[in-house]
């Protein structure tokens, strides 16, 4: 920590000296991305986490239980454009589809009314951290030490015993199979929200999408007659055939619910309300795409749908345009 003493000039008050302490520090987003860099390389051109995908397009319509909800003008019932893109979780943009870690789909929605709603969902219900200071260590203590080419066993028992509901996430995907689709695997919001309808009546909500093709989990003998990359031309011939629909639902609060807590899921016993459907008709013949140089960022919000007060997902917006900065700046390897 350096005291710097500024020389400052305020008008009428003539000259004064003013103390400043200048922490050498890196703040706290620049650190999350760093981290990820940390554990998944510097991969040029790539986004920092979510780095494998593709782009995706077609339509989103709202309905009726929707606008009971929310006066959001996605609900109004007319398409709404939508572009999207589908990910293997992490930050290596080679990383296997067979892997167990999340799969991602991030939507932008563009409204009538020139509103755009970012979304970036997992297959998973829950976030691995319950708060953003956790991220850095938690994927510290997964990054290989030099020294021995692998993680400390040690550090990461540690950290696991000492915040339990960041290992949460990864029992959930252990006992999941394996994707067999983009389109066959559900995504969540994790997140809370707010709803406000018409009547400034508010409710918080948790969103999901529900394929309508089913959830389909691969086997272990299909694992492994199957190569690393399968998911991007799976997805393309599946919706050269037919496009890929998601009923949109909301999980609606109790008021006893944890809101600012993304690795608690809620009860099964809470009411769920389907309040549109996603239909994805087009996907990118090779890499790149519409949805490559835009970062989805989620409070990136239609009026009629707030952030909750979740430190996880106010801490979003910065780290992600950091990547956002950083992979635009770099031509891709
Ligand atoms: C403190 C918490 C978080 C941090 C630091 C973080 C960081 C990041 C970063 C740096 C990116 C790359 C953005 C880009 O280059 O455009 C990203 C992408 C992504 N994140 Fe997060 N994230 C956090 C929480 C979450 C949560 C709670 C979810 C979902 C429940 C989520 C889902 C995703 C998805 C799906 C992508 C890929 C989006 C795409 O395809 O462009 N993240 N995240």
């Amino acid at each position: 920590m350096k005291k710097l003493m500024l020389a400052a000039t305020a008008a009428g008050l003539g000259s004064f000296m003013l103390p400043v302490t200048v922490h050498a520090q890196v703040a706290p987003a620049e650190a999350q991305v760093n981290a990820l860099e940390g554990l998944f390389g510097k991969q040029a051109g790539s986004r920092r986490s979510g780095a494998k995908g593709l782009c995706a397009s077609g339509h989103f319509v709202g309905n009726a239980a929707g606008r009971t909800l929310s006066s959001a003008a996605v609900f109004n019932g007319d398409r709404v454009p939508v572009v999207a893109r589908f990910s293997v979780g992490g930050g290596n943009p080679k990383a296997s589809d067979k892997g167990k870690s999340v799969r991602g789909l991030a939507l932008q929605l563009s409204l009538p009314n020139g509103e755009t709603w970012h979304m970036a969902n997992i297959s998973a219900p829950m976030f691995f951290v319950s708060k953003p200071e956790q991220f850095v260590p938690f994927l510290q203590v997964r990054t290989a030490d030099p020294a021995t080419g692998k993680p400390d066993a040690d550090k990461l028992k540690a950290f696991n015993e000492a915040n339990p509901e960041t290992t949460l996430q990864g029992a959930y995907l252990a006992r999941a199979p394996v994707p067999a689709s983009y389109a066959a695997v559900s995504y969540w919001g994790a997140n809370a929200f707010e709803f406000v309808n018409a009547k400034n009546e508010s409710q918080f909500i948790r969103w999901q999408f529900v394929p309508e093709a089913g959830s389909v989990g691969l086997t272990e003998e299909q694992l492994k007659t199957l190569p690393d990359d399968f998911l991007a031309d799976e997805l393309r011939k599946r919706v050269a055939a037919a496009p890929a629909v998601f009923d949109f639902s909301v999980q609606l609060a109790d008021k006893s619910d944890q809101l600012t807590d993304p690795t608690k899921v809620w009860p099964d016993s809470r009411k769920v309300v389907s309040v549109g459907k996603l239909v994805l008709d087009q996907v990118a013949t090779a890499a790149g795409g519409a949805c490559d140089n835009i970062t989805f960022n989620p409070l990136a919000l239609p009026k009629g749908i707030k952030p909750s007060a979740d430190p996880v997902l106010l801490a979003r917006p910065a780290p992600y345009v950091i990547s956002l900065g950083r992979r635009l700046a770099e031509a891709p390897k």
